[in-house]
């Protein structure tokens, strides 16, 4: 268990940190919807899987449009997960159990029931109310501004009553903050003492590289030009202007003792520009998105993706961090294929050098929900889609806990916000066999130092070692023969292995000499 008052090294470095998605996270109250104290009861499950912190996704205010990412008070926990005394008796017990706490702080854009919405609309046009906003001119053609494109689909920008359009990169209840109002930096500054007062651990930054905007609103198809990695560069993302706003987060976070960071949630056309977040002057950590979208059906690809995510993070002195699934991508059970995958993935990420981010149920083999009722539906994308995207809700799905406890022991009442499938019966905690492949990982993974040195490997497997540990991934397809050595021994397999060959889909960690799994 990490010793939270040992503030001697960079905790984040190496840490294994589990996203919780609040509202499905489990639900102490009765009415069906995750909270703070459901997840205070439950928090000994994550000491007990052996993970070193938690990042929460939003739970402040907010009319819940794009579930807690549109808020509309800073400093305040919604009803529907609780009080902030509720949050403090939370942290309180985390810490107790050797849990560091980070939390998500949104800055690109409020909830349009933000007061400072409400006084933006009530504002006249070129006002001060607005200019926390980006407004722009009604059009003589009745037209947007210009052609940006909202993220959940359709245009990004919405007339107000009087004809002028505000800018929203996602849903039309998430304006954009314009961060050339010194109000707006004041603001944040302030929002991110509120919490670190409180005690919390450190934020994760949603859309990080989009507080900045290029300057004259270009048109996205006159500047758009290809990345390196095909991604398209845009006038409302990665703008060199971010970087001074980090900068500035990252003195505040250095002011307080304890190792605070914060982790960014950035999209970059290259490995090279997301690198910069993670500047020694900036953020702490950038997610690398890179390693979750790599095509598993073709194993190159897969070490080319850590090769370039280890290369692009050295320069800056970075960790690299390593992601599978989050709360807005389809669960790895099922996109890669199948759970014998997921857990083959599972176990190659876990061996990495750097920090991982665990989502929810992931360790008990959870797939996507594909099936959910139209009439149960939350998210935007599927309403902004007109139906035609799925979007988000099938890995929001609220965790099973409890084979034969109502909701599965989410709810002590049977309620959930969205429906349960019947087979997560077979995948609750007490049930699932998956956790303890990921207990067990997590365990042997603390005793793991040094950097990743690949090793020759017939097609399709990807063989490397760091320090005592070997790693094997057999994504060839068919079986292979396991590497023979002296002294080398399969301390975990992502799944059962019979004599000296792996099965494809199957992750094996080999130890050439003892290490200590305390
Ligand atoms: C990224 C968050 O992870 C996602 O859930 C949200 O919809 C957008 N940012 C907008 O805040």
């Amino acid at each position: 268990m990490p010793d939270i008052s040992d503030l001697s090294g960079p905790w984040w470095r190496t840490a294994a940190i589990y996203e919780v998605y609040v509202r499905s996270f489990a639900d102490g109250n009765g009415d069906g919807v995750g909270d703070l104290i459901g997840l205070r009861e439950r928090l000994p499950h994550l000491r007990d899987l052996g993970v070193d912190a938690v990042w929460l996704t939003p739970f402040f205010r907010s009319p819940m449009v794009d579930g807690g990412y549109d808020v509309s008070d800073y400093r305040d926990v919604d009803p529907s997960f609780g009080t902030l005394a509720d949050f403090d008796a939370m942290l309180a017990a985390a810490h107790d159990l050797g849990l560091r706490v980070i939390i998500d702080v949104v800055p690109n854009h409020t909830s349009s029931a933000h007061a400072w919405f409400t006084q933006a609309l009530q504002d006249l046009p070129g006002g001060p109310a607005r200019a926390r906003y980006h407004f722009r001119p009604a059009t003589a053609d009745g037209t947007p501004p210009n052609d940006w494109e909202s993220v959940f689909g359709g245009p990004a920008w919405t007339q107000a009553p009087d004809g002028e359009w505000y800018l929203h990169l996602f849903d039309p209840a998430q304006p954009d903050l314009n961060w050339d109002s010194a109000d707006v930096r004041v603001e944040f500054e302030g929002v991110l003492r509120f919490w670190l007062d409180r005690g919390v651990d450190g934020f994760r930054i949603d859309v990080a590289h989009g507080m900045v905007k290029a300057a004259g609103y270009p048109a996205a198809g006159l500047t758009g030009q290809i990345g390196l990695l095909g991604r398209r560069v845009l006038p409302y993302f990665d703008q060199d202007g971010v970087h001074e706003i980090h900068k500035a987060w990252r003195k505040i976070l250095d002011s307080y003792p304890g190792q605070r960071m914060a982790v960014a949630e950035a999209w970059a056309s290259t490995p090279q520009r997301l690198a910069q977040y993670t500047a020694p002057d900036e953020l702490h950590q950038a997610f690398n998105f890179e390693f979750l979208q790599a095509d598993w059906d073709d194993p190159a690809a897969v070490r080319a993706s850590i090769d370039s995510c280890i290369h692009a993070a050295e320069p800056v002195g970075a960790p690299t961090t390593w992601v599978l699934s989050n709360h807005d991508v389809r669960r790895h059970a099922t996109r890669l294929g199948s759970l014998e995958r997921a857990n083959a993935a599972a176990l190659l990420m876990l061996a990495l050098p750097g920090s991982v981010y665990l989502y929810q149920g992931e360790e008990l083999g959870l797939p996507e929900v594909l099936d959910l009722p139209a009439q149960a539906r939350q998210d935007p994308v599927w309403f902004r889609s007109g139906g035609s995207d799925p979007g988000r809700d099938g890995c929001r799905v609220p965790l099973p806990w409890q084979a034969g406890a109502p909701a599965f022991g989410f709810s002590a009442t049977g309620e959930s916000w969205l429906p349960q499938p019947p087979e997560w019966a077979a995948l609750a905690a007490d049930r699932s066999s998956t956790v303890e492949l990921y207990r067990a990982a997590l365990s042997l993974r603390r005793s793991l130092t040094g950097a990743l040195r690949w090793h020759e490997s017939a097609p399709g497997v990807l063989d490397f070692t760091r320090d005592g540990l070997r790693c094997v991934v057999n994504l060839s397809g068919g079986p292979v023969a396991l590497p023979e050595g002296p002294g080398s021994e399969v301390v975990l397999a992502s799944r059962p292995i019979d004599g000296g060959t792996l099965p494809a889909d199957t992750t094996v960690w080999i130890f050439a000499r003892t290490v200590s799994t305390s």
